[in-house]
């Protein structure tokens, strides 16, 4: 507790030095529309203190505030990316997107809070990789984080360290590796193993859903016929075999009476198998990611090797280039849940590790920054999803399934000033020219999008401002999220669960007896 007051002394003090800077503690939006992911409606909103003090028409503010006019304009909770690697040490190298670049990144594009991943080398304890994380993290971040907790290896000191993880260190969700192998890969009775642990402890079992032997085996294969470029990276881990990992991790999941988290839902026949799972009953939520939702694997056949590998990332990008619209229509309708980025970036040196060999690409893609105006365009201005279907998905659900909510994900008195002005007419073109990331390639290249961020406040401060981005490094607090989401738990709390026992008489007549061994 001394260390947390001590953290929450060095943050006050970091606050006062902003509203110093910008007298900007108390702020009054007015003529804006509010859209939640239940309704949407014209009302002022005012904030005061990081927090959500007043909302409605008319409201008396006390002196000093500054007013924002936001009408045309709407008001949305600020965007939750569930999935991020910032400065993950992967493949050999470090992700160039680190924490202050990452969120500061993530701010410019409307995104308030990350969930970022602890995933250490197998063998490391959890708790020493989860210290490592947070000093990276706490030192850097411009915008409030959280955790997930990768499993990459299986033992009794690892189902021990779960708890710790999850009773005193705001972990509420674990990664489990369904691919990589020899690297993160478990192996079927360890998922099962992972997911009982992870329903005890009120934790939801995320998995990265892919066959891991199956690839291993097809990526020798395809590199012994002379394929060593990009292209060769799909086609060693086609569709199938993710619809097939996927497939078990559900079965694995339900017999583990444990709710699923399925990251990165990348082809459609995967994304079918998560909706087929959640109109039978069972509790599956299914992440899909920018990259996903607005371009596709041909460019992985592109002459240009940099071009090429830029999209390499597993699961890859899927070459059937109706993948993001069908996809995006399955987030539309809750067949699927929410989205993440993946965002892990690499530059072109660090890509070109891998240029006579597409093994050794190292894997990841950007998203953080462009993932809002994506959805936004490919989603709602293509009129495939509404708007509050729009918070839902890149916000308020993120909120409910990792238990933040209403903390997070929505705009309502009491609830973080995490919030974006949005302008769904105005039009931004992605590029790596212009974007906020550290990585010198840009996935979306040349993408117009309508809706755009046009202020960003975080933590009750103006982060974002004609196109300007004023963060602060390590301003940024770490978001505990308490288990058993009701989300991803309520189902299980009264189901019959257990193997059925009969009392029945013994059996007394006679029993054969095995042939002896010499
Ligand atoms: O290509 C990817 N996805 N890199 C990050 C690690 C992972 O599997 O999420
Ligand atoms: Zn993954
Ligand atoms: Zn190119
Ligand atoms: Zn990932």
């Amino acid at each position: 507790t001394e260390n947390r007051l001590l953290k929450k002394k060095e943050i006050s003090a970091k606050i006062t030095f902003i509203d110093e800077e910008s007298a900007q503690s108390r702020i009054l939006i007015k003529g804006g529309k509010i859209v939640n992911d239940d309704r949407s409606f014209f009302s002022d909103v005012y904030i005061e203190d990081g927090v959500i003090k007043q909302i409605g028409n008319n409201i008396t503010i006390p002196g000093g505030a500054r007013t924002i006019e936001a009408k045309g304009k709407l008001i949305i909770p600020g965007g939750i990316d569930t999935h991020t690697h910032m400065q993950l040490p992967f493949m050999g190298m470090t992700a160039v997107d680190d924490f202050y670049h990452g969120t500061r990144a993530a701010l410019a594009g409307g995104t308030t809070m990350i969930i970022d991943f602890v995933l250490d080398k197998k063998g490391t304890p959890l708790l020493e990789a989860y210290e490592k994380w947070r000093s990276w993290a706490d030192s850097k971040v411009c915008c409030d984080y959280g955790f997930h907790v990768g499993v990459t290896w299986w033992s009794d000191k690892v189902k021990a360290e779960m708890e710790t993880l999850v009773k005193e260190k705001g972990i509420n969700s674990f990664k489990m590796f369904m691919a990589y192998k020899d690297m993160f890969m478990l192996h079927d009775n360890e998922l099962y193993e992972s997911f009982k642990r992870c329903s005890e402890l009120g934790a939801l079992a995320m998995v990265h859903a892919e066959n891991g032997e199956i690839i291993d085996e097809k990526s020798k294969e395809i590199v012994s016929t002379g394929i060593t470029g990009p292209e060769g990276h799909e086609q060693s881990r086609p569709e199938p075999l993710e619809a097939e990992a996927t497939n078990r991790a559900v079965m694995i999941a339900d017999q583990a009476n444990c709710p699923l988290y399925v990251v990165h839902v990348m082809s459609k026949s995967a994304a079918d198998v998560v909706a087929a799972a959640r109109r039978s009953g069972k509790v599956v939520f299914g992440e899909p990611i920018a990259a996903g939702l607005a371009t596709d694997g041909t460019h992985y056949f592109n002459k240009c090797w940099r071009h090429a590998a830029g999209h390499v990332m597993s699961p890859p990008l899927r070459p059937d280039t109706t993948t993001p619209k069908y996809l995006m229509q399955l987030l539309a309708n809750n067949d699927l849940q929410l989205t993440g980025t993946d965002n892990c970036t690499f530059n072109a040196d660090q890509k070109a590790l891998g240029k006579d060999d597409f093994r050794k690409i190292p894997n990841g893609v950007n998203g953080v920054e462009d993932r809002m105006s994506v959805i936004w365009e490919n989603g709602v201005h293509s009129g495939v999803m509404d708007p509050c279907r729009f918070v839902a998905v890149t916000s308020t659900n993120a909120a409910k399934i990792f238990n933040i909510y209403p903390q997070k994900g929505r705009i309502a008195v009491g609830s973080d000033a995490d919030i974006v002005i949005w302008d769904p007419t105005a039009t931004r073109t992605i590029s790596a020219k212009t974007h906020h990331q550290k990585c010198d390639f840009n996935i979306f290249e040349g993408m117009t999008c309508h809706g755009v961020p046009e202020i960003v406040i975080s933590q009750g401060a103006i982060v974002v401002e004609d196109g300007q981005v004023h963060v602060t490094q390590g301003i940024g607090r770490y978001i505990e999220m308490p288990p058993f989401p009701e989300a991803a738990f309520a189902k299980f709390e009264h189901k019959q669960t257990g193997p059925i026992k009969i009392d029945r008489e013994p059996y007394d007549g006679s029993v054969a007896q095995l042939p002896q061994s010499e």
